[in-house]
């Protein structure tokens, strides 16, 4: 059966819902400056994500700990000038959430009044129940992160896939049952196993976007610099690069530099 889908001028928190609701699957990616953020707005996507990964693909760290508030609220701001249909979902990074549930607002706050994003996510379930609550009831709309989290790697150790264990797949449903509960308005799963990411999906009414999650669940997200292969040296199994950008920026650098070595650039048609 074919859905029909809904013109969206504006995508809010509860188109989101409605898309769940009509089986129309959501388009997420990341974005952390203006000039990426109106090219992918003006493709068509829904949400962008100013997820904390630009601390690795922006700043080059190893992991998503070092990067701060300040830094991902000018990645957000930069983001929110780009856009005129996206819903801008920004990450609250680390530090700025686990201590305590007033500083957690607070963080939140900083982010909707400086950057002008639309809303905010954060990573985990019950361990942060008492920052979303608070969260929300200032009325900003939150996305959970579960699976995968990256700001605990440490307690991790590997990024390998989640929840292939029978208990802690049960915490990770319980958990996203709490956050439907609490009034998320849609959780990321972030590498787990695609039954169970189908499963959580097809449970809560909020929707559920995957990375490396199969293909059950509502919505998929990915980093842009991966997915353009930008990022060449990072493969792994649920990444689809739609393009070779590493190679081809590589060669148009490449040509820049044989032209002005060359005095081939400028020509007289490129100077006054
Ligand atoms: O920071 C990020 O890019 C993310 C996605 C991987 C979901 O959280």
């Amino acid at each position: 059966m074919s859905v029909a889908k809904k013109q969206y001028k504006r995508i809010t928190v509860k188109s989101l819902v409605e898309m769940k609701a009509n089986g129309e699957k959501i388009s997420m990616l990341t974005a952390y400056d203006y000039t990426m953020a109106k090219i992918l707005d003006g493709a068509g996507l829904d949400v962008l994500l100013v997820g904390d990964s630009a601390s690795n693909v922006m700043a080059g760290h190893e992991t998503t700990l070092p990067i701060t508030l300040d830094q991902m609220i000018y990645h957000a701001s930069s983001v929110v000038r780009g856009i005129e249909r996206c819903l801008v979902v920004v990450d609250l990074p680390f530090g700025s959430y686990q201590s305590d549930p007033k500083e957690a607002l607070r963080s939140a706050i900083r982010i909707m009044k400086e950057s002008g994003g639309h809303s905010i996510k954060l990573e985990g379930g019950r361990e942060v129940k008492e920052s979303i609550k608070r969260i929300l009831n200032a009325g900003i709309p939150v996305m959970g992160h579960l699976g995968l989290t990256p700001q605990s790697i440490y307690k991790f150790g590997t990024y390998t896939v989640r929840a292939k264990e029978e208990e802690e797949a049960e915490k990770l449903m319980d958990d996203a049952f709490l956050l439907e509960r609490l009034g998320c308005f849609a959780i990321v799963l972030e590498k787990v196993p695609a039954h169970l990411a189908k499963k959580v999906a097809e449970s809560i009414s909020i929707p559920v976007i995957g990375i490396g999650a199969g293909n059950g669940v509502d919505g998929q997200v990915l980093v842009t610099h991966d997915m353009l292969g930008m990022t060449h040296e990072f493969n792994p199994r649920f990444l689809r690069r739609y393009s070779d950008l590493y190679t081809e920026m590589t060669g148009a650098f490449q040509q820049y530099v044989t032209d002005v070595k060359s005095k081939d650039f400028p020509s007289d048609d490129e100077q006054y």
